[in-house]
């Protein structure tokens, strides 16, 4: 197998059984965790540089042990301990890195394109790990690969999308891929954190919370993204939470087997309560988890490792 790709961009162009295909080898990569010695020989002597613009805890950090544990060679750089410090430009940074013979280069950035601009740069794969407001595929694939795992398949189920969708590249990733695959999604929040267009993506917006989780079978909670908001978008945190925070007694409304998703990190007693965030329905930790392998998949398929 050939992976058709010298980038992982975003889910909005990826066709069905691509994403198919990326669960399956992400699937092949979840046993290497569970080993005493958790490392395989696949990416020895290639180069992952992690360089973020942004803070991450997840993504980053498994980005770093996905390439750690496929013996690749992995190197963080952020913006305060580098020459973007002092102004270098993005393209010259990456350009930088390619030169030092890079294999593979996973951005965040606070600017939407970026990633793709860096694509179009150097001769190395470029993994976005999330631009601005615009994609975050790797989060995405592992949702799905989540969601998967504990249903068996995807086609046909019903997701509500809750809170922050103006301001969610995880969001428009889940939806561009969800949208793919045939499930049915809805997106839920206050009217001012809808986008207007939102339904031409294929999704039916509510702002009524109760109204939207009824019936679905996945309820993914996304974060309040108190950093990206402009002023007056919500009234206040404490109204916020009183209309769109998922608590106990929300959850009566809903499937008595549905799951619960949150990309992280969560402003807990705001979008999500606690109780519901550990609670016996939450994917929450198994997100983190299948993180990693999802990652060592797309590694694995735009690094070349043997046997493509
Ligand atoms: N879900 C996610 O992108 O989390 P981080 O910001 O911690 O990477």
């Amino acid at each position: 197998m050939t992976f058709p790709r010298k980038d992982i961009l975003g889910t909005q162009d990826m066709d069905a059984s691509e994403i198919s295909s990326i669960l399956d080898v992400t699937e092949s990569f979840v046993e290497v965790s569970t080993r005493e010695v958790k490392k395989v020989p696949t990416l020895r002597g290639k180069t992952i540089i992690n360089l973020f613009y942004e803070p991450s805890t997840r993504t980053r950090t498994s980005f770093e042990i996905a390439g750690k544990r496929l013996s690749a060679d992995v190197i963080n750089i952020s913006t305060s301990g580098s020459s973007v410090a002092k102004g270098e430009s993005l393209k010259d940074t990456a350009m930088t890195l390619a030169a030092m013979a890079a294999d593979v280069i996973v951005v965040r950035h606070p600017s939407s394109g970026a990633p793709h601009f860096l694509a179009g740069h150097v001769p190395c794969a470029v993994i976005n790990g999330g631009d601005g407001t615009h994609e975050h595929p790797t989060q995405a694939l592992l949702d799905l690969f989540t969601i998967r795992q504990r249903k068996g398949s995807l086609t046909g189920l019903r997701v509500g999308i809750i809170g922050d969708i103006a301001h969610s590249r995880v969001a428009r990733s889940n939806i561009f891929a969800m949208r793919t695959l045939g499930m049915d999604v809805r997106v839920c929040g206050p009217a001012s954190l809808l986008p207007l267009e939102i339904e031409s993506l294929g999704v039916r917006a509510y702002t009524d919370l109760d109204t939207a989780i009824r019936d679905v079978d996945i309820i993914m909670v996304l974060r309040l993204q108190l950093e990206r908001q402009e002023k007056g978008l919500i009234p206040s945190l404490r109204e916020y939470s009183q209309l769109y925070g998922l608590n106990l007694k929300r959850l009566e409304q809903a499937k008595p087997d549905v799951l619960i998703m949150h990309p992280g990190p969560i402003n807990r007693g705001v979008e999500m309560a606690p109780e519901v965030a550990e609670g016996r329905y939450s994917l929450i930790l198994d997100q983190v988890a299948n993180g990693v392998a999802l990652r060592m998949a797309l590694l694995y398929l735009l690094a070349g490792g043997p046997g493509l």
